[in-house]
């Protein structure tokens, strides 16, 4: 079970968030997350099975945080820091019930062979009280975004997202 004070010290991007009821919101998903994706080890969640040794879906998601808050702060527009960075750190969260660890394999779980992680992290988002500009970014993020009007923090999050993939991608799989 993954606790408040767990995810505070593994995401410490989480104190970015300068809204406390906001911050408790995005704690609240990734914990009722992992526990209906029945993960016992937060840790043990994959960036990606798309290619072989990603790394975990929390390293991922810290380095998408990072990346967005560095954009944001090159920008002239005004963005609504607290919902981008809770749309970075609550992205992927689906992929906690896109994917299930059953012994020492983890596969996509029939539930993910369904829905994919942008529905059901804005799915579960939503249920639990997560604004909607915040549920947006996780919906649109990835390519179910491409045919609807992305806000200014999902275009950040979406390009940083995409940045990352590619550039773990490259890391592991070499030139
Ligand atoms: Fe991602």
């Amino acid at each position: 079970m993954t606790s408040t004070e767990d995810l505070e010290k593994l995401i410490p991007e989480l104190q970015w968030i300068d809204d406390e009821d906001l911050k408790e919101k995005v704690i609240r998903v990734w914990i009722e997350a992992t526990r209906r994706g029945g993960w016992n080890n937060v840790q043990e969640i994959p960036f990606t099975l798309s290619f072989k040794n990603s790394g975990t879906l929390i390293e991922h998601t810290r380095r998408v945080a990072k990346l967005v808050k560095s954009v944001a702060s090159q920008r002239d527009e005004e963005i609504n820091m607290n919902h981008l960075i809770a749309g970075a750190l609550l992205h992927d969260i689906g992929k906690a019930l896109e994917y299930e660890k059953v012994g020492n394999e983890i596969r996509v779980s029939e539930y993910g062979k369904k829905v994919r992680h942008p529905i059901s992290g804005a799915n579960l988002a939503r249920e639990l009280g997560v604004p909607e500009e915040v549920a947006h970014i996780i919906e649109s993020h990835s390519h179910e975004g491409d045919k609807m009007k992305r806000s200014k923090e999902s275009i950040i999050v979406h390009h940083c997202d995409f940045i990352d993939f590619e550039l773990r991608r490259r890391e592991v799989e070499g030139d």
